[in-house]
């Protein structure tokens, strides 16, 4: 980075903002290392501690992160519009993209005949005045989540599960607060945390869910939150057994000091019983997206939680953006009321259960190791990430290097099934076999 990037300036402000423009420019891109704080110092003829203070001001901004030896580095999304497409290195040509995470465009439910109805029936417009979360809404939305055991009296709108999960971060937490996130977890989520300024506590994650042990941990650490998947965690399809519900339950039950978030993103999408913790602690929010079954264009969640949690959410919503549209909420609700859409979310649903199961199928055929339970991602632990990552570009595939995903967690390759198609499960199997076996599969280096 430095022989590409000069950073300048002769204050901690200048210095970094001198950062962000090169990260705004491009120059800097995701995972570029900073110079060292002495380096630099010397360089610009301040002192170390006006860098540090420079770098310490990015990272509570989310801008960069330090870990140990690997220095101080620009984060994988910095919250900062780059003019340059740089964030994410697009798939090589000519190869087969599993890197996304996106749910398949041909398995969302075509919204053009519910727009037609809702057009058809449209009254007078909505003004401020009567612009709220929708009571038809409110009671489907209600209905399902109590009939899953989630507590559902009290219930919000917000604009997708990351912005629920902000609004109650934000509303519960301060900068330099510590929470617990899976890990591996979401990359989006760390980036989240990243850029409201608070700290990661990462908890290790098997098949069940976040393990007992990392949360206690994590609860000794002095976390302020727990953010827990309830199926399809992202990104090794772990869903939360009744087993580790009922366990995690009993070691949250009355932290009165610890806010509880739920993401069930996969929500009609998964096939497995949900189990939730809702209401184990007095501060908690069970959040349920749109997006995964209907369709990431709808930024539609709805977030149940305690009275007061909910009231935050919503109070502060009403002070800033309002309220999430009338006319999404209308369309989400006649998907919701559809039968023929709800048939086409359940062979989404097989559809995604099939790619996976079958892909786990054919690297266990393989002696290969491989995660996703639930989901439209497999994560296969590998020995080195990068030789993983470039044998599979080199064979057609793109796939994700776990390290977007991971704290402290073992390397892996994260794999969406989303695109594929059974008969592609055999070559990808024996291409992933490879190039994470390198010596027994053989591969050309
Ligand atoms: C763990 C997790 N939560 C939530 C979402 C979806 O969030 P949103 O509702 O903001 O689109 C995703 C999408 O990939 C996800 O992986």
């Amino acid at each position: 980075m430095a022989a590409r990037y000069q950073v300048s300036g002769s204050t901690s402000a200048a210095i970094s903002t001198s950062v962000e423009s090169g990260i705004r420019a491009g120059t800097l891109v995701p995972g570029d290392a900073l110079p060292a704080v002495r380096a630099l110092a010397g360089e610009l003829g301040v002192s170390p501690a006006t860098v540090a203070k420079a770098y310490q001001d990015l990272r509570h901004r989310g801008l960069v992160a330090t870990a140990g030896r690997h220095g101080t580095r620009v984060r994988p999304r910095p919250p900062v519009a780059t003019r340059r497409a740089a964030l994410a290195p697009p798939p090589r040509p000519g190869t087969r993209d599993l890197s996304a995470g996106h749910p398949d465009r041909r398995l969302l439910p075509p919204l053009g005949p519910h727009l037609a109805a809702l057009a058809a029936e449209f009254g007078s417009p909505t003004g401020y005045a009567d612009a709220a979360v929708l009571p038809e809404l409110a009671a489907v939305a209600r209905e399902r989540l109590t009939a899953d055991g989630v507590p559902a009296a009290e219930l919000t709108v917000t604009g997708g599960a990351l912005d629920g999960i902000e609004r109650l971060l934000a509303a519960h937490l301060r900068p330099g607060d510590a929470v617990a996130v899976e890990d591996p977890g979401w990359a989006n989520l760390l980036d989240l945390v990243a850029a409201l300024g608070l700290r990661t506590v990462g908890v290790p994650v098997d098949d069940d869910g976040p393990s007992v042990a990392g949360v206690r941990a994590a609860l000794a650490a002095g976390v302020r939150a727990l953010v827990v998947t309830s199926r399809a965690q992202n990104p090794t399809g772990a869903a939360v057994s009744a087993e580790r519900a009922a366990a995690l339950r009993t070691l949250l039950a009355g932290r009165a000091d610890l806010l509880l978030i739920e993401d069930d993103h996969a929500a009609e999408l998964a096939r497995v019983p949900l189990h939730p913790l809702a209401g184990a602690t007095p501060a908690w929010a069970f959040v349920r997206s749109v997006s995964k079954p209907y369709g990431p264009d709808l930024r539609l969640a709805v977030l149940a939680g305690d009275e007061a949690t909910v009231a935050r959410v919503a109070g502060r919503a009403r002070v800033g953006a309002g309220w999430v549209s009338t006319v999404l909420q209308r369309l989400v609700l006649s998907l919701w009321r559809d039968p023929a859409t709800a048939k086409l979310v359940r062979r989404a649903a097989d559809g995604y259960d099939r790619r996976r199961d079958g892909l786990v199928a054919a690297l266990a055929a393989r002696g290969v190791v491989a995660h996703g339970r639930t989901g439209i991602n497999v994560w296969v632990p590998v020995p080195d990430e990068t030789v993983a990552v470039t044998a599979l570009r080199d064979a057609g595939w793109s796939v994700a290097p776990g390290s977007l995903y991971r704290i402290a967690a073992a390397p892996a390759i994260r794999l969406t099934v989303s695109s594929l198609d059974e008969p592609d499960l055999p070559a990808l199997a024996d291409a992933v076999a490879r190039a994470t076996h390198p010596v027994q599969g053989r591969a050309p280096y």
